[in-house]
């Protein structure tokens, strides 16, 4: 579906980041603009890699850059963020953003990519073809994984026209549509956040798409909690014309969790 679109996200930052969020004392985020800091001399020392199937050009590429652990090892202030509550955000020269979790990215370190070293005439970026069916370059930075499973792009995050790193916890990043005051949600909004909310928005953070599904009331004071599973997973089912996609990535124990996620968001927060 939404696959190595630009930066394949599809909330523009403006949507989802820091709107409606209230700035708690002692909650920062960090920025850091790529771009500045090369000119800067402040990137790691660049090194090599290798990756047999790149799943943009969908062919092995080498590549010149650095992993993202040793940038943010190379920061004092980055360990006052708890992994497991931050979000790390990327942010491309087109203003898309996508993002995960600063735990996931200690534990799998990603490379950012500086040069293409495989470019077949020489030149810094050998350049591809977007699914849109644009010619594109993936400069200025292009952020690749080396683990086998993170190289599900529908999972993880492969930002190229990348420009812009941000360290936001979660509370901030998501504003009023994280369930800040709940740990048994968590889950269901990660996964409303990377399958619908760039197109839905929950208390008025998201893309606008489809309609809110927090207001005017809960989306569950007017759908029975199956029919709304069944309209989910095959929403031209119930009405043909729609423009929502199935869900094809979910199955039912996730799309539980979101239906709870959203019921508590309608109810409570
Ligand atoms: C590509 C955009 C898109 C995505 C992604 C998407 N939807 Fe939708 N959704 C829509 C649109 C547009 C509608 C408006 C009505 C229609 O066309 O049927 C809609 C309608 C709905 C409705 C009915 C709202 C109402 O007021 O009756 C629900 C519930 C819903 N979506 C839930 C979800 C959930 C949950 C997900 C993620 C698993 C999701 N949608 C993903 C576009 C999307």
């Amino acid at each position: 579906m939404y696959v190595l679109e630009a930066c394949h996200s599809h909330i523009r930052k403006d949507d989802v980041l820091h709107k409606n969020s209230e700035s708690t004392p002692g909650q920062v985020s960090l920025s850091f603009v790529l771009t500045e800091l090369k000119e800067q001399n402040k990137l790691p020392t660049l090194q090599r890699l290798t990756l047999p199937k790149d799943p943009l050009y969908g062919k092995s590429k080498v590549f010149e850059g650095f992993y993202l652990k040793d940038f943010l090892d190379s920061l004092v202030n980055y360990k006052i963020f708890v992994p497991n509550q931050t979000q790390v955000i990327f942010i491309c020269t087109d203003g898309y953003t996508s993002s995960i979790g600063l735990a996931e990215i200690l534990a799998k370190n990603p490379f950012v990519a500086v040069h293409d070293r495989s470019s077949p005439d020489g030149g810094d970026w050998e350049k591809v073809r977007e699914q849109t069916g644009k010619l594109i370059s993936p400069k200025p930075f292009y952020m690749v994984w080396t683990q086998p499973d993170a190289q599900n792009v529908r999972e993880y995050p492969w930002p190229y026209n990348l420009m812009t790193i941000e360290i936001v916890p979660n509370q901030l990043a998501y504003g009023a549509s994280y369930p800040k005051n709940s740990k048994t949600y968590g889950e269901g909004f990660f996964l409303f956040k990377n399958n619908c909310m760039s197109c839905h928005s929950v208390k008025n953070v998201g893309g606008n798409i489809g309609p809110d599904l927090s207001a005017p009331n809960n989306i569950l004071s007017r759908w029975e909690r199956k029919e709304l599973i069944n309209f989910i997973k095959d929403p031209t089912k119930l009405r043909p014309n729609t423009k929502m996609p199935a869900s094809r990535y979910l199955n039912d124990a996730d799309l539980d969790k979101i239906i709870d996620y959203l019921d508590y968001m309608g109810k409570k927060e």
